[in-house]
């Protein structure tokens, strides 16, 4: 398994350029601009504030903690208040009704694995009318290993296609290096910091792949990488390695969308080489135990799942292979991709999506997509600046009836979104056909 701890970039600069994605980077920075109130909001849910990390590598730090908050009214003197333990170590007056605040604090993974079981982080957030005043609402840096099968009584009879599933964008194009400088190449390649596993505990439950095939002549399961576009990221198992840890620790149901195959498995003729059917066998013999029949449909509950106890859907993007292998795998996943390079342009795409939502599964893919002429001048400052710019706005369009429509929700750096705290309360709010919190 030596070629599995490895990370691997190749070099095509250029190729790697073309791509990626980017847009005028606005970072998290005091309160955000924007409000929402052109979007459907009901008034009568709880204030929303979330601890997040910013994505950022700024002065040779990365990891500054952002507190995000969203209400609908403010209460006289309202602030935000981070708390590290019981200490208090930074706090911010509330000027808006939604902002982020940058705290100029990092967040520093523990040595050791996060845990299959929930764990507190250290960090509390709290709304509070007053500094010393009273407490309106509190938020913990926590992880969420187990809130699909924590709250089966209610949610579990909720189809997987009428969920709102919080998800990652180009899944396994990550940074494994703590590194605090990125070289240039990476700065459009890397899209998450998380490896997988760390993901799936702390709550996203739809991965995003893009699967690669480097080799002639062979049937090796070595031979399958992820990819970001051309450029080659790490060797597939890593992948496959976390995501099997965390079937074997958990009940929680995950979808794997095989999304795309950019290089190696197509368009030019490689003899003896089959490179899907290498992939379909290499995650049959891993995920074999788990996977989900193609027969439960998209139309199946969590419950359906956990009676079979089939835990794992994997959906694929390939006509072809999907009706070889119908036992096995699921129709893909609709990604409804903007192609847009700047917030207002997303979230005008958007909302004309959401004005008629396809039928599920699908996934809103809600990332600014790079610009190929932009990316060789760096003007966009790589994947970082452009989630930095995106993610706080879209934190808060999930909170609107966007939450109550939408399916898979797709992120860039997604600790620095408030997407799988707001997906668990849209959830639960969905079982009890509400909008509101009960
Ligand atoms: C944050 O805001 C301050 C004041 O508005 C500004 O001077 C500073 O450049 C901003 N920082 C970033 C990273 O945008
Ligand atoms: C809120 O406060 C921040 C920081 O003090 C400031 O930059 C921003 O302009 C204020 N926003 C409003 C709407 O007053
Ligand atoms: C937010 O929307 C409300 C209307 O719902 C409006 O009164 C308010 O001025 C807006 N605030 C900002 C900062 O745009
Ligand atoms: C939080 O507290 C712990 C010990 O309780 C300390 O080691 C750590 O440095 C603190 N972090 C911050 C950001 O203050
Ligand atoms: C942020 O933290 C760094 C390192 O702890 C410190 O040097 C800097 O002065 C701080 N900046 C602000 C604005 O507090
Ligand atoms: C990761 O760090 C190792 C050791 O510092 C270095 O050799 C390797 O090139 C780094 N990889 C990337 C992708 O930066
Ligand atoms: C569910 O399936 C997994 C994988 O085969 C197995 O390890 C586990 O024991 C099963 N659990 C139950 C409750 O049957
Ligand atoms: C669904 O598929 C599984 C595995 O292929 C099979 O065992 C099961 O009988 C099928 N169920 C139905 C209702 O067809
Ligand atoms: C919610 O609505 C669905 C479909 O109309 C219904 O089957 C379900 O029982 C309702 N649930 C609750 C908690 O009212």
């Amino acid at each position: 398994m030596t070629q599995c701890i490895s990370l691997v970039l190749n070099v095509l600069f250029f190729a790697s350029i073309f791509a990626s994605s980017v847009v005028n980077p606005k970072p998290a920075n005091g309160s955000m601009p924007t409000n929402g109130s052109d979007l459907t909001n009901v008034q009568c849910r709880k204030p929303f504030i979330d601890i997040l990390i910013s994505p950022v590598i700024e002065g040779g730090t990365k990891n500054e903690i952002v507190l995000y908050w969203t209400v609908e009214t403010l209460v006289p003197d309202p602030w935000i208040i981070l708390k590290n333990g019981s200490v208090e170590i930074f706090k911010f007056q509330m000027n808006s009704t939604t902002g982020s605040v940058e705290t100029n604090f990092s967040y520093q993974n523990p040595a050791k694995p996060y845990s299959f079981k929930k764990q507190h982080l250290g960090y509390t957030a709290e709304y509070k009318q007053g500094v010393k005043g009273k407490v309106i609402a509190t938020s913990s840096m926590e992880t969420n290993p187990t809130w699909m099968s924590d709250q089966a009584a209610t949610i579990g009879e909720l189809s997987i296609n009428n969920m709102f599933i919080p998800g990652t964008h180009d899944s396994g194009a990550l940074t494994l290096n703590d590194t605090t400088s990125e070289r240039r190449i990476q700065k459009y390649v890397m899209a998450q910091d998380e490896p997988v596993i760390n993901q799936l505990i702390f709550g996203i439950r739809s991965l995003d792949l893009r699967v690669s095939y480097y080799g002639f002549r062979s049937h090796k399961f070595e031979n399958l990488y992820i990819n970001h576009g051309v450029s080659k990221v790490q060797p597939l198992c890593n992948v496959i390695n976390d995501v099997k840890a965390f079937l074997e620790n958990t009940r929680e149901i995950l979808i794997l969308d095989f999304h795309g195959f950019p290089v190696g498995f197509g368009g030019l003729k490689i003899p003896h080489t089959k490179p899907h059917d290498t992939l379909v066998d290499y995650l049959q013999k891993e995920l074999g135990p788990f996977i989900a029949p193609p027969n439960l449909t998209w139309n199946a509950k969590l419950q359906d799942f956990w009676k079979i106890n089939k835990t794992v859907i994997l959906a694929y993007n390939n006509e072809k292979v999907l009706k070889k292998y119908s036992h096995l795998l699921w129709p893909p996943v609709y990604q409804r991709w903007g192609n847009c390079q700047e917030p207002d342009k997303l979230k005008a795409y958007m909302k004309n999506v959401f004005e008629n939502p396809p039928e599920g599964p699908w996934s809103a893919q809600v990332e600014l997509t790079a610009n190929a002429g932009k990316i060789i001048t760096d003007k966009m400052k790589g994947l970082r600046q452009m989630a930095a710019s995106i993610n706080y706005q879209v934190t808060e369009w999930f909170q609107t009836d966007w939450g109550k429509k939408c399916n898979i929700v797709a992120c860039d750096f997604f600790r620095n979104s408030g997407i799988v705290k707001t997906a668990i309360s849209w959830n639960l709010r969905r079982a009890k056909n509400s909008s509101c919190d009960l």
